[in-house]
């Protein structure tokens, strides 16, 4: 196959994924499957950096694999897989991790902003290591493009820096990674903060569209979205940002351009607007909502694909092991 190879991750970390997650990240997944030769996995070992709840975590996991598939991963076009499935991830991650320096791993903005919040006492030294796990995840399937959000463009450099310093040392055994960093484009924002991300740390739910919440939840949620001053729904993001996120929504979910959208709604006003939207919104994540919740309900189906998908990723995995750990000389087992 000559199609170039992209890796991503996406941590398991929360019940659903919202829009934000799904337009900024998933949707460019689901495209790049049928141009790419296409890894994804769900990275349930980083989400133990923030200590889950077991169950939770485990819930999590398979609803994070459901949502994947519902918003159309498709297991014959890509490589979709659990991060923990595939041992190659940790052992990887820890020549990863004696190859880096300490003060490189402190400059992490992640860690640095973290251990600010927490104490570098208390913080997990997880955390700390988290940079050399993501390095292990890209690096072991030769990725030749990483499709991550703007946040993760330090640990895209990091990737390139170690894989460099390996084939440097050892030989050239690691491909060199590029970020394909996803474009501003469907970048949404907060409903009720339009000038925060939409993002599941923010304290209040009320801004966020879940994608497996009911369409009476996200109906009431769009509808009370905050607007901004005048009453003309036009796209610009310093006087209006409100009405510019859900302008980004409503385009990126119809396929209408946003101008055209602007003309629809000439002479109408915000209500008008919002329940279109609404519409538009429920519309589109009805079917999604159905199918995940139709996988959840079958578990032996789910592993059945989950489990094709590690034995897909560890032929690969298993071999830049093998490799590197010859390389850096260590015997391999009779
Ligand atoms: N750190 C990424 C995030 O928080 C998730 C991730 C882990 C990842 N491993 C990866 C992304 C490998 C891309 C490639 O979004």
């Amino acid at each position: 196959m000559n199609k170039p190879r992209v890796l991503s991750g996406i941590q398991p970390t929360n019940g659903s994924f919202h829009l934000g997650n799904y337009l900024g990240a998933v949707k460019q997944w689901v495209e790049l499957q049928e141009s790419h030769d296409a890894f994804y996995c769900v990275v349930d070992l980083h989400a133990l950096t923030s200590s889950p709840d077991p169950k939770e975590l485990r819930k999590n996991t398979l609803t994070s694999v459901a949502q994947l598939l519902a918003l159309g991963l498709n297991p014959d076009h890509c490589t979709l897989f659990v991060q923990s499935h595939v041992p190659a991830h940790n052992q990887l991650a820890w020549v990863m991790e004696c190859m880096t320096g300490m003060g490189e791993a402190s400059r992490m903005t992640q860690f640095k902003d973290k251990s600010q919040k927490t104490g570098t006492d208390r913080i997990g030294v997880g955390v700390f290591t988290y940079p050399m796990l993501m390095a292990a995840d890209i690096l072991l399937y030769q990725a030749d493009q990483v499709p991550v959000g703007e946040d993760q463009r330090q640990h895209i450099e990091l990737t390139r820096d170690l894989a460099e310093r390996f084939n440097t040392t050892y030989g050239k055994a690691l491909t060199i990674p590029e970020g394909y960093i996803l474009k501003s484009g469907a970048k949404i924002y907060d409903l009720q903060d339009p000038s925060s991300k939409m993002s599941k740390s923010t304290e209040s739910l009320s801004g966020l569209i879940e994608i497996l919440d009911t369409p009476e939840v996200n109906t009431k949620k769009i509808k009370s979205a905050i607007t901004d001053t005048g009453r003309e729904i036009k796209f610009h993001t310093q006087e209006k940002p409100g009405i510019s996120n859900l302008l980004t929504i409503f385009s990126a979910l119809s396929g209408k351009s946003v101008t055209d959208i602007e003309k629809d709604f000439e002479g109408k006003g915000y209500g008008d607007f919002k329940g279109a939207v609404a519409e538009v919104v429920v519309e589109y994540l009805r079917p999604v909502r159905a199918k995940a919740l139709e996988l959840l309900d079958d578990p032996t189906h789910l592993s059945k694909i989950l489990h094709a998908g590690a034995e897909k990723a560890a032929v690969v995995a298993d071999k830049t092991v093998a490799d590197v750990y010859e390389r850096i000389g260590l015997i391999p087992r009779a």
